[in-house]
C-alpha cells in the first residue's frame, strides 16, 4: 500500500466495516510506523482493460467500457484505473516476535472467492519474513466470517477484549496462531498455501 492508494483504500474500509479509520491513520501507519507493513490486492483485468495501446493498436477501433460500470467502482475516488483496481487491503505490526494483524477486507464485490484467504496469506507470509513469531489478531465476537478465516489458519481463541469496539461496545476476541516456525504450523501453511494458488489458478 502506497499513500496513493488511501483513498480507495478507505472506499473498501467504509463497505467493510462498521467504523473506520481516518485517513490520517493510514498516512501516518505508511509514513511514519517502521514495524507497520500494509498490503493491497489488485484485479489485474480492470489494469489490463486499460492498458495504453501500443503503436499498432492504437490504429484499431478502441472499445472503451466506463470503470463507473465495473463492480463496485463508482465513486470519484475509482475514476484512475490504478486505484480502481485496488479490491482489498490488509495490514499488519510486528512487536518484538508477534505479527498483530491490524485489518483485512475485501470489497464485497470479491468475497468468497479465496481472495480473503490469499490476503491472509499473504499477512503470515509477511510475518515469516519479518522474523514474527506469532500471529495475533482481534475480532468482533460476531463476526463470525472473519473468525472462520482465522481459524482455518491455525488462529485459537485467547481470551476477550471487553467492550473493545467503541461503535457498538462489543467484545473482541483474541485470537493467536501456535509458533509460525514449528514444523507442524509451516507445513500446514504450505500445504494450504498451495491448494489455495491451485484453486484461484483454476478460476483464472
Ligand atoms: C473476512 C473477509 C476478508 C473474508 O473474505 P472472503 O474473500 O469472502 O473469504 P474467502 O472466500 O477467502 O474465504 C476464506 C474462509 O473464510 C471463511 N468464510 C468466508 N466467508 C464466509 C461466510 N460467508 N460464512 C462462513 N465462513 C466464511 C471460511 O472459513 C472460508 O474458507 P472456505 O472457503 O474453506 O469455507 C471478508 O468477509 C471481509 O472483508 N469482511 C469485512 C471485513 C472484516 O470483517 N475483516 C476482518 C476483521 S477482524
Amino acid at each position: 500500500m502506497t499513500l496513493s492508494d488511501v483513498p480507495r483504500v478507505i472506499e473498501i474500509e467504509r463497505l467493510a466495516y462498521p467504523s473506520t479509520w481516518p485517513p490520517s491513520a493510514y498516512r501516518k501507519e505508511l509514513q511514519d510506523n517502521r514495524w507497520a507493513h500494509y498490503i493491497v490486492l489488485r484485479d489485474k483485468k480492470i489494469l489490463e482493460e486499460h492498458v495504453e495501446p501500443s503503436a499498432s493498436e492504437a490504429e484499431k477501433p478502441r472499445r472503451f467500457f466506463p470503470l463507473s460500470l465495473l463492480p463496485g467502482r463508482s465513486s470519484t475516488a475509482t475514476t484512475s484505473p490504478q486505484l480502481a483496481s485496488i479490491i482489498g487491503f490488509a495490514g499488519l505490526w510486528l512487536m518484538v516476535d508477534e505479527a498483530h494483524i491490524t485489518t483485512i477486507a475485501l470489497h464485497p464485490d470479491y468475497r468468497r472467492q479465496g481472495l480473503g484467504e490469499f490476503l491472509l496469506i499473504s499477512l503470515i507470509d509477511i510475518a515469516y519474513t519479518i522474523g514474527a513469531r506469532w500471529v495475533t489478531l482481534e475480532v468482533r465476537v460476531s463476526n463470525y466470517v472473519a473468525q472462520n478465516l482465522y481459524r482455518k489458519y491455525g488462529f485459537r481463541e485467547a481470551g476477550l477484549r471487553h467492550r473493545y469496539y467503541s461503535d457498538n461496545q462489543e467484545d473482541a476476541l483474541i485470537m493467536w496462531t501456535d509458533e509460525i516456525h514449528s514444523p507442524a504450523y509451516r507445513q500446514k501453511f504450505q500445504e494450504q498455501k498451495a491448494a489455495l494458488l491451485r484453486k484461484l489458478e483454476a478460476r483464472g
